[in-house]
């Protein structure tokens, strides 16, 4: 397959590092974005002592102004993006009857904003090259909801939203958009839920274990090949089993 221009929102997280890895191995050249410099510097430096070049550029995506910056700065770096995948993302858990207005805000801009923000200044590109693929990184709890989580869910449920309307306008434009919607992986941001409650969560896992992040970066890679051409607006669940709604 040919190589492309791929950017990987949030690539220095858990799930975005191996999604960065797969990408690359695929033969693509790849770009993340990292709001802390030094952060930024040190996880490339890493990557680099795996063998894996990645093109880094500053930016953080809840904000209009920084994400249209960041694409330019990639552009400047490897050239257009033709491979989109928005997979930043936070979560600040609450009941909502006790949920903050920034707790609601601070998630939907990140987590849901963010793929407008991201995706408006590359969409142009990719229909006027007559090729792309954008992928959402949904979860799980955008499908089923999640006790303490109404600020995430709606935000991934949005997500999806957002990936089936843009499948429809930009099909003929060999653009595909689809969504991943990962299960409980073992990141920092799973290990962030305190103990007995992830361990009630683990026992609800057909597969009886958290994901790894390589098992979402398999599921993103799916849809890269120019031989997916014709998979869009799918939700591809990799949930081991927790969720099998359709
Ligand atoms: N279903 C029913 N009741 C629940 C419940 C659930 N899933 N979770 C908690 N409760 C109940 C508790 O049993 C408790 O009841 P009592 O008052 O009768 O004892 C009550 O709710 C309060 O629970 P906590 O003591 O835990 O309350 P808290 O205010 O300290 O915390 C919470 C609430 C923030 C929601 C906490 O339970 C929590 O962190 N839950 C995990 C949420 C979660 O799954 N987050 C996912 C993060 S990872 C991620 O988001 C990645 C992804 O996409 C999968
Ligand atoms: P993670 O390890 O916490 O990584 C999150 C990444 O997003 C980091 O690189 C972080 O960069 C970046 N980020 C956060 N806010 C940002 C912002 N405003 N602008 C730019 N970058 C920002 O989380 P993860 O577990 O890999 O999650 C990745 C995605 O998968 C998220 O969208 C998450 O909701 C989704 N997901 C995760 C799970 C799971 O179980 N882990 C399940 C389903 C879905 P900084 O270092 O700058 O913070």
């Amino acid at each position: 397959m040919q190589s492309r221009v791929a950017l990987v929102t949030g690539g220095t997280g858990g799930i975005g590092t191996s999604i960065v890895q797969r990408l690359a191995q695929m033969g693509h050249k790849v770009a993340t974005n990292y709001r802390d410099e030094a952060k930024g510097r040190a996880w490339q430096a890493q990557m680099k002592g795996l063998g894996i070049d990645v093109a880094i550029a500053q930016g953080d995506v809840s904000s209009p102004e920084q994400a249209e910056a960041l694409i330019r700065d990639v552009e400047r770096q490897l050239g257009p993006v033709d491979i989109l995948v928005n997979n930043a993302g936070i979560t600040r858990d609450s009941t909502f009857h006790r949920m903050s207005p920034q707790q609601w805000t601070d998630v939907i801009g990140t987590n849901l904003n963010s793929c407008f923000n991201v995706t408006r200044p590359v969409i142009e590109g990719m229909r006027e090259r007559k090729w792309g693929r954008i992928v959402q990184i949904s979860s799980i709890n955008g499908q089923k909801g999640q006790y303490g989580q109404a600020n995430y869910a709606a935000a991934k449920a949005g997500m999806h939203g957002f990936t089936i309307s843009l499948a429809q306008e930009n099909a003929k434009f060999g653009i595909t958009v689809n969504t991943v919607s990962p299960g409980y992986i073992a990141t920092d941001m799973v290990m962030a839920v305190p103990e007995e409650v992830r361990n009630k969560i683990v026992a609800q896992i057909p597969t009886g274990r958290l994901g790894n992040p390589e098992e979402i970066a398999y599921a993103v890679g799916f849809f890269i090949p120019d031989e997916a051409g014709w998979i869009t607006g799918a939700n591809l669940s990799a949930n081991g089993g927790q969720y099998m709604g359709w």
